[in-house]
């Protein structure tokens, strides 16, 4: 990735704050905050409701996107809040790009450390859009730079105060895509050699067909193109099994793989709006042995 950091971290913001302002009720997830921290393209893009309008009619192959970053970002939520009443101590965010969550729910500064984990180009990015919005850092928040593919995510974390013996939760959501293999799996081992044991990794990827010339669907080649011009190209795809595998070698326990059928029948089924998850991408959650 380039100096500048991730345009796709403002453009999965620009995803949250078109539901959250001109999606259909019930929401799937709500982030208030995001239409700001999408900069330009939230103000004069998301927030007039007749270009909102336009990106449905015009980009009808976006909304399953859009809809499996909603489904991912509420999943990953639901199982903090669940883990809050079990001592969680740590939420993680790796790849944070334009993630809210500190601003969204001050109710738990005081329990909660958050690391925000992310490339060096983007971080810098948010951190001067905060201060462009005039939010102060929440001071409960740390932020760390790493790129994932030059440096381990071990000794970024040894360079905060990330603490090994507390029970954390790792979200690393819309990250792996844009990694290489080897990237990948080091940051897992990391993961699980830092993380005291029991803590957990959530994070979403997609079927390796997906990057399979002709096995992809016009919607996912649009996709990739429109990924590939913002300079960040979709690389690398999993089948479950190899999941399982490379997760097992690394020291998890796979708990759950949340496929999209399984997304829809939870919180998309019989949308008026006809809102489905991408059929190509699925969340993993596992558990540090
Ligand atoms: C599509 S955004 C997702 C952001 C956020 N997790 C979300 O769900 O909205 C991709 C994120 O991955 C990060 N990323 C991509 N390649 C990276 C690398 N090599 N090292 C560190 N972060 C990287 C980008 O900086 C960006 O924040």
């Amino acid at each position: 990735m380039k100096e500048r950091g991730s345009r796709s971290a403002e453009t999965s913001a620009a995803q949250r704050a078109l539901h959250t302002l001109h999606g259909r009720d019930p929401k799937i997830f709500e982030d208030p905050f995001a239409v700001e921290l999408a900069g330009p393209m939230g103000k004069w893009f998301i927030r007039p409701r007749p270009t909102a309008w336009l990106i449905e009619r015009a980009f009808p192959w976006m909304m399953p996107m859009i809809a499996h970053h909603l489904a991912r970002a509420r999943y990953v939520e639901e199982r903090l809040d669940q883990l809050t009443g079990e001592g969680l101590a740590q939420y993680v965010l790796l790849g944070a790009g334009m993630d809210s969550f500190a601003f969204r729910r001050p109710d738990l500064a005081d329990t909660l450390t958050i690391f925000e984990i992310d490339h060096p180009g983007t971080q810098k990015r948010k951190r001067r859009r905060l201060g462009k919005l005039g939010w102060p850092e929440p001071s409960h928040v740390r932020y760390v730079a790493v790129d994932f593919e030059t440096e381990a995510l071990r000794d970024a974390l040894m360079r905060s105060d990330f603490n090994r013996e507390q029970l954390s939760l790792f979200a690393w959501m819309g990250v792996m895509p844009y990694l290489t293999q080897e990237s990948i799996v080091a940051t897992l081992e990391d993961v699980a050699e830092c993380a005291a044991s029991g803590s957990e990794i959530v994070f979403d990827t997609m079927d390796r067909a997906a990057l399979t010339k002709g096995k992809n669907t016009p919607g996912g080649r649009k996709m990739f193109r429109a990924a590939e011009r913002l300079g960040e190209p979709m690389i690398t795809g999993f089948d479950p099994p190899e999941i399982n595998q490379l997760l097992a070698a690394a020291g998890f326990e796979t708990l759950e793989i949340v496929t999209p059928e399984a997304f829809t029948k939870l919180w998309f089924e019989g949308r008026s709006d006809g809102l489905a998850p991408w059929e190509w991408a699925y969340v993993v959650r596992a558990r540090v042995c």
